[in-house]
């Protein structure tokens, strides 16, 4: 029963907040073994102005989290971090996390940078649209690379 339940239940997108703390910590080190922020930033991306951010809930609890930082003099829209945890994987939540941080920077432009041996979330990059614009070496603190990923907004209707 709770495997079916586990299954239909709608998933839904909400803003998340300074009480998402507790959660997000813990999707943090599910996710970035290597690179997971420490608690001030956590805390920093929960609170500051000019952050998107989104949580992803299913029955109740939250399984992904996206921030989005507005770059308003650049015109972009920074993808700071997104996750989903490992057993909520491959049902479609980062892609909609990632669409729906990007409605709502309504940017020109959408920027972010990700682990080169990050394949799985390279290749739902490239099928939401963005492009590899250059590549920072050593960026990581065990050194290595950072892809640097772009996609236009296709909407048009940009606020910066
Ligand atoms: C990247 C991440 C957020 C994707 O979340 P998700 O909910 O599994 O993503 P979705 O189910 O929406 O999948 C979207 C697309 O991503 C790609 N993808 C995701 N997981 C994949 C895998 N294991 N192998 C290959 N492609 C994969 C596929 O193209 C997929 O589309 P498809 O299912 O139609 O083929 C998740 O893998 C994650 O949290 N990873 C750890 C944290 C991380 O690396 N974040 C990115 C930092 S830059």
């Amino acid at each position: 029963m709770l495997l079916i339940s586990l299954i239909t239940s709608p998933m839904d997108i909400l803003p998340a907040t300074l009480r998402d703390l507790g959660p997000l910590r813990r999707i943090e080190q599910a996710c970035f073994p290597k690179d997971a922020w420490p608690l001030l930033d956590l805390i920093a991306v929960l609170t500051y102005p000019d952050v998107v951010r989104l949580k992803a809930v299913l029955n109740g609890q939250m399984v992904g989290f996206i921030a989005g930082d507005l770059r308003r003099s650049e015109g972009v829209g920074w993808i700071a971090t997104i996750a989903v945890l490992p057993a909520y994987r491959r049902r479609g939540m980062g892609r909609a996390l990632l669409r729906a941080c990007e409605r709502q920077m309504k940017t020109s432009h959408f920027r972010l940078c990700v682990r080169a041996e990050n394949i799985e979330a390279i290749k739902m990059y490239e099928q939401e649209g963005y492009e590899q614009t250059d590549i920072w070496r050593g960026y990581y603190n065990d050194g290595g690379n950072a892809l640097v990923m772009e996609k236009y907004n296709p909407d048009g209707e940009f606020l910066c």
